[in-house]
């Protein structure tokens, strides 16, 4: 059992996790803000709250991720993502859930 343990923490740490997908990345360093709108944050899947926020284009929202913006730190908390993964992850947070 501690040997599954530490392997799978082995995993997790590992540049396997580069591969990880937008959910993921989501949970590990958007949700923390986004799951509730901690300081105003637009919540996730809530298409009302991002309305606002998508009609400044996608530039604006990836400058806003990219420099912080007001309670946001720069980069959320993933500040090695790309582009492409802060588009994806937008995209999923200002999408209805899908199920
Ligand atoms: C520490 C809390 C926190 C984390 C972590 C966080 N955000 Fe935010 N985010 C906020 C807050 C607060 C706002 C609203 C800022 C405002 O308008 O005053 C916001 C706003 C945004 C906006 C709208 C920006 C705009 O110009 O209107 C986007 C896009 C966004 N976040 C994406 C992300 C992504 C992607 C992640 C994960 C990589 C992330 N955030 C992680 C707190 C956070």
């Amino acid at each position: 059992m501690r040997v599954c343990f530490i392997v799978s923490l082995l995993i997790l740490a590992s540049p396997l996790a580069l591969a990880e997908s937008t959910e993921e990345i989501y949970n590990r360093a958007c949700q923390v803000c986004h799951a509730t709108g901690v300081a105003n944050a637009p919540k996730v899947h809530d298409a009302e709250a991002w309305k606002p926020r998508l009609d400044k284009g996608m530039d604006a929202l990836l400058g806003s991720i990219k420099n912080g913006l007001n309670a946001m730190p720069p980069g959320g908390m993933c500040p090695d993502c790309t582009d492409e993964q802060y588009k994806a992850l937008i995209k999923f947070m200002s999408s209805p859930k899908s199920e």
